[in-house]
């Protein structure tokens, strides 16, 4: 028991040290919240493996293809080799392994199925920290790193239908809410997850109404 709580330890500060210049919007805050909701999700689901849903949460950003040119396996790969330096046993680091490949979302007409408890977890956690305060923050962060404008009225949002047409999407900040952010509330797996996820989703449209009426100097 202590060899597990360690490993989960010593992965955060891997992690932690790892992301602390991180910019991108996979700062270690973020993953650190999602370690925490996943975790808070997880106390529904006794069933969940606690270590998978831990490690997993912690590794889900280790690579990420959009930073690694596209390598899918790139964030696996690395989960893998830290994990391997560890001595955690194959068998777990195969359901983390797994578990990574199926967080991400890939488009609002993509489907992501997940295939265990502690994958719906960690992409459940993944996706609330994208939406509310600290999504909306985090689009507009995302946005101004990659030298998007916020807002263009003349440029409409699509649903992309492949992941490909996602990857390429280099739309103002505000389409990134329609093509993503307000899809989200219907692609959680947990009850728990559908019950946080209200209260952002309606903060969420509350501002995006707003930040409309602003835009034409109606408010
Ligand atoms: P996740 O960590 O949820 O898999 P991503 O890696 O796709 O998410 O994105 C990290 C953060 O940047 C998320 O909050 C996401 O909504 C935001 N983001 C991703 N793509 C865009 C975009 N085109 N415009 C604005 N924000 C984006
Ligand atoms: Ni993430």
């Amino acid at each position: 028991m202590t060899a597990l709580l360690d490993v989960i330890a010593t992965t955060a500060r891997f992690i932690e040290d790892k992301f602390a210049n991180e910019g991108s919007g996979h700062d270690w805050a973020h993953i650190r919240r999602v370690w925490l909701m996943a975790r808070r999700l997880a106390a529904a689901h006794p069933e969940a493996d606690a270590l998978v849903t831990e490690l997993a949460a912690l590794l889900h950003d280790i690579a990420d293809w959009k930073f690694h040119g596209g390598d899918y396996e790139a964030g696996p790969r690395a989960a893998r080799a830290w994990l391997h330096s560890q001595q955690v046993a194959d068998e777990v680091i195969a359901r983390v392994e797994t578990v990574i490949r199926e967080v991400s979302f890939k488009g609002s007409g993509v489907a992501t199925p997940v295939s265990s408890i502690e994958a719906a977890l960690v992409q459940d956690a993944d996706r609330l920290d994208a939406i509310g305060a600290i999504g909306i923050a985090r689009a507009f962060a995302y946005g101004g790193h990659a030298g998007r404008s916020l807002h263009d009225p003349a440029i409409a949002p699509v649903v992309h239908d492949s992941f490909a047409s996602y990857q390429k999407n280099t739309a103002p900040t505000l389409n990134h809410f329609y093509e993503k952010l307000f899809h989200l509330q219907d692609r959680l797996n947990t009850d728990g997850a559908r019950a946080v996820a209200r209260g952002r989703h309606a903060f969420m449209e509350a501002y995006v109404a707003r930040f409309l009426a602003e835009w034409d100097g109606e408010d």
